[in-house]
């Protein structure tokens, strides 16, 4: 949550740190800030509530006759796009932050837990407070340690200051004295802090497609790390003041993946390409020459495999419900038990989990805060720690002593879609992988479900183009946009995709739906149904489908209507169900995740017709940092 972004080189810093936080944005768009340093010292800082544009026209007026005297010039800088969390959204409560004499300037991302009793403690020593942020408690604190006891050194009143904070903060801040360095530093699970090398000139953000434009070697830091940044590169510390060794990594998405293109908003992009984006996902994975699935990069031997006992799934979100399909997974084809658990009630619970037990994250930003505080205490316990991740060099897939990559490319939309469908799959090719080293899945059954997985990307390219081609979901969304509630109705392989459609529709549209377990509908929520509450049924023919059937039927009877995901041509469902909602044929345990497809796409054209800002619903942000 919250957007960070950082230049220092031999260009404008304002242009760019402005088109980083334009692909941040998707982090909070609550209010904007920045502030460009020239080299004789002078300083702009510039802030304004709302989305980022109401910033850029700010900066855009500097110096044109029609806004500040002088325009932002200076080719070091900092901003920021904000996810409220002290205070409301609005120009005071925007970053940067000053120090009183305005030698340091700070942006943020995170929570200062203890910020009341440090402002308290900064204001007796008589420190104005200009906002109702935590954040600024933390660039006065550096003024303070670099007036007491730091003598004049900034890079120790940077530590000293971060040495006395609670919670997690990413910062990166300025020095007017020294208008050639920033510093950046990472201070528990607050959301990554990514310094990108390029030629003369560094870049600090707090996600890859900020800066992908202009660099593809990036180094993260780890927690507790601080990284003092000029053109030439960074110096890495810990916040001990000792030097530590920081690799490069290469990143190779594709920067057409984290631009919207001709689409008009990201989310329907990332819907629409999810024939390729699950081809990627499954590249170098399926290997019919041996009849195997490859995950080296999990790094569980054979031997461990065997000692496994259990599975705990960690994950918040849609991240939760693909976690619920891999319970499916896992439990029918390597017959281990599987529990899954929101991270956020993981952590705080005393959970049973010790040696011989895997504990997976499924995360798409390896940066979620609660996520990774259930893979810690997992770590501490003696579980094996793996993660399902999307963000190459996030915090998960750094703490993790395995990891599978999604591959998905860049999910830049609010709402997740294509990393739902490229965990599902992952957690497909885990139960294959885990089934196979448990000797309980035979040769050729391995080889079935390699074919059907190799299947998959052209059937969900088939039924998105189809979308694509025709305007059917718009007309369907236009038919269902005024209506207020939902109920999402799917059971076994499916129940996770009903839970995954309801929160694809409320996240984006603002209308209540509740995805619940089909069988479980008689035992109180067939009360809510009637001609203003429709039901979404995902029913395509497997082992259930005629239990979902009877369902549709008790719908029907009591007045409510039916939309039903099915497979195109079923007869049954067309002949009971008002509208269909159509997936292809296809095996059993693939079926869901054709069948989340149709609700990505309802969801999204429901929320157009209500004329919501898909990629910017409110008070949501993409990678979620703060409990
Ligand atoms: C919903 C959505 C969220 C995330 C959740 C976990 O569309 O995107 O529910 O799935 O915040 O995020 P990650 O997977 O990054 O840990």
């Amino acid at each position: 949550m919250c957007g960070i972004v950082g230049y220092v080189g031999a260009r404008e810093a304002a242009p760019i740190i402005l088109q980083g936080l334009q692909r941040l944005e998707y982090r909070g768009y609550d209010s904007a800030g920045l502030a460009v340093l020239a080299q004789d010292g002078t300083l702009h800082v510039r802030r304004a509530a709302g989305k980022l544009s109401q910033l850029m026209a700010l900066v855009a007026a500097s110096g044109n006759g029609s806004g500040t005297p002088e325009p932002v010039r200076g080719t070091l800088g900092i901003g920021h796009t904000r996810w409220a969390t002290h205070g409301p959204p609005s120009e005071r409560n925007a970053h940067p932050h000053c120090s009183v004499d305005r030698q340091f300037v700070l942006v943020q991302n995170g929570i200062v837990e203890n910020f009341l009793e440090l402002r308290r403690r900064l204001q007796a020593e008589g420190y104005p407070f200009h906002s109702d942020t935590d954040t600024e408690v933390i660039v006065h604190l550096i003024h303070y340690h670099f007036h007491n006891g730091c003598r004049g050194d900034w890079e120790w009143a940077v530590r000293c200051a971060l040495g006395e904070l609670q919670g997690p903060s990413a910062i990166v801040v300025l020095n007017r004295a020294q208008p050639d360095r920033l510093i950046a530093a990472r201070l528990g699970n607050a959301g990554g802090v990514v310094i990108g090398l390029g030629q003369e000139e560094t870049y600090v953000a707090s996600d890859i497609p900020a800066i992908l434009h202009h660099t593809r070697h990036m180094v993260f830091l780890d927690n507790r790390q601080m990284a003092v940044v000029t053109r030439d590169g960074a110096h890495y510390t810990d916040l001990a003041g000792r030097p530590v060794a920081r690799q490069a990594i290469h990143i190779d998405w594709d920067l057409a993946t984290a631009e919207k293109g001709t689409y008009v908003h990201y989310m329907q992009k990332e819907i629409y390409e999810q024939g390729r984006s699950l081809t990627d996902t499954l590249r170098g994975r399926l290997d019919f020459e041996h009849g195997r699935v490859v995950l080296d990069s999990l790094n569980l031997s054979a031997a461990q495999v065997q000692a496994l006992e259990r599975v705990t799934i960690v994950a918040c979100g849609t991240s939760y419900y693909a976690g619920l399909l891999g319970k499916h997974y896992i439990e029918r084809l390597a017959r281990l038990p599987v529990e899954v658990d929101y991270a956020s009630e993981f952590r705080y619970r005393e959970p049973v989990i010790g040696p011989g037990h895997l504990a997976l994250a499924i995360t798409q930003s390896g940066e979620t805060v609660d996520t990774l505080a259930a893979l810690e205490e997992a770590q501490a316990q003696g579980a094996f720690t793996a993660a399902i991740v999307n963000v190459v060099g996030s915090q998960a897939a750094r703490l993790c002593d395995g990891v599978i990559y999604m591959q998905a490319g860049p999910e830049i939309g609010v709402a997740s879609t294509k990393a739902f469908t490229a965990s599902a799959v992952d957690l497909l090719l885990l139960a294959i992988y885990l089934g196979q080293a448990r000797g309980l899945l035979s040769a050729s059954a391995v080889m079935t479900l390699l074919e059907e997985l190799s299947r998959l990307p052209g059937l969900a390219g088939e039924l998105l183009e189809a979308a694509w081609q025709g305007s059917y979901y718009r007309e369907l969304a236009g038919r269902f946009a005024h209506y207020q509630h939902f109920l999402y109705l799917g059971r076994g392989l499916n129940y996770p995709i009903a839970r995954e459609g309801a929160l694809k529709l409320k996240e984006i549209s603002y209308i209540h739906a509740e995805g619940y377990p089909a069988g479980e509908m008689k035992h109180g929520p067939i009360a809510l149904i009637d001609h203003q509450m429709p039901t979404m049924v995902i029913a395509p023919r497997d082992r259930v489908y005629d239990k979902m059937i009877s369902q549709v039927e008790q719908v029907k009877a009591r007045g409510g209507t039916v939309l039903a995901v099915a497979e195109a041509g079923d007869p049954i469902l067309a002949e009971k169900a008002d509208f269909l909602l159509p997936v292809p044929p296809s095996h059993e345990l693939l079926a869901p995740i054709l069948a989340v497809l149709p609700l990505q796409l309802f969801a999204y054209e429901v929320a157009v017709h209500r004329g919501v800002d898909v990629d910017k619903p409110r008070n949501l942000a993409k990678s979620v940092t703060v409990e």
